[in-house]
């Protein structure tokens, strides 16, 4: 288990809380001559690579972007397939998961999506919910801007039924009305397919995140390109504005 850290080189400093921006589905299909839903079949194949070696390292919280509130803008088709993975994806790794004791948690409103996908993802948080292991969310409908307008309403109304005071409102107050209450500080932020860029994706989080960009396309992103970005991430000074 812990030969991981021999294998890649890795010191016992593994970031706690990593997210993956898992970009280019659509362009490894593309150069495949196949359909777009196809890309995101095998990107979901690569997830279980990712959440055993994320296990295995002792990162305790993986975040997963995996539909933002603008991908809406996307042909139907696609978006359906995409909805139709989330339930494929659970019943072939759920039992699996939950052994392996994964919490699962989805970031993100999944009111608008089918029925089956909520019941999918409903499902397998109340069955993993008391597990201890790594804590898998699922950033599902997911745009950092709705986060932000959420957690200043939910503070508002609090402001208005008189539970706090206006001058009462910090950091604190705003994180924890965030999706990622309770979550460790995020640590590393990897975007696959060589964007740089956010995307809207934990936008108050990412405050002191290192950030890593890879070329590869997050169906080819595996073990060990994982576990160089971890390396990467043990390179990094993290001042946090100190000396
Ligand atoms: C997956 O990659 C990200 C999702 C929105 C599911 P893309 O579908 O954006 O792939 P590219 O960027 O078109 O290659
Ligand atoms: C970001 O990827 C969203 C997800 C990975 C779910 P996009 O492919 O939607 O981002 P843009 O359009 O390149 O910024
Ligand atoms: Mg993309």
């Amino acid at each position: 288990m812990t030969d991981l850290f021999e294998k890649y080189g890795l010191n016992p400093n593994v970031p706690q809380h990593v997210a993956i921006i898992m970009d280019g589905n659509g362009r490894w299909a593309k150069q495949r001559g196949l359909p777009r839903a196809s890309g995101h079949r095998a990107g979901m194949e690569t997830l279980r690579a990712l959440i055993e070696t994320s296990s295995q390292l002792g990162i305790k919280a993986l975040t997963l972007y995996a539909f933002s509130t603008e991908n809406w803008k996307r042909p139907i088709t696609e978006v359906s397939a995409l909805f139709d993975l989330v339930v494929e994806y659970f019943v072939k790794e759920i039992d699996e998961l939950h052994e392996n004791g994964v919490k699962i948690n989805v970031i993100g409103d999944i009111e608008p999506l089918p029925q089956r996908s909520r019941n999918a993802l409903v499902a397998a948080m109340q069955k993993t919910h008391e597990n201890g292991g790594l804590m898998l969310n699922l950033a599902i409908n997911y745009g950092a801007r709705s986060e932000l307008c959420m957690a200043v309403k939910k503070i508002a109304e609090c402001v208005t039924a008189g539970e706090i005071a206006v001058s009462d409102i910090d950091e604190s107050t705003i994180e924890s009305n965030l999706y990622t209450a309770g979550l460790p500080e995020l640590d590393l932020i990897i975007r696959t397919a060589g964007e740089q860029r956010l995307s809207n994706f934990l936008l108050y989080q990412a405050a002191y995140a290192e950030l890593v960009f890879v070329n590869t396309y997050f169906p080819d992103f595996g073990e060990a390109e994982y576990a160089a970005t971890i390396a990467e991430f043990q390179k990094r000074s993290r001042r946090y504005g100190g000396l």
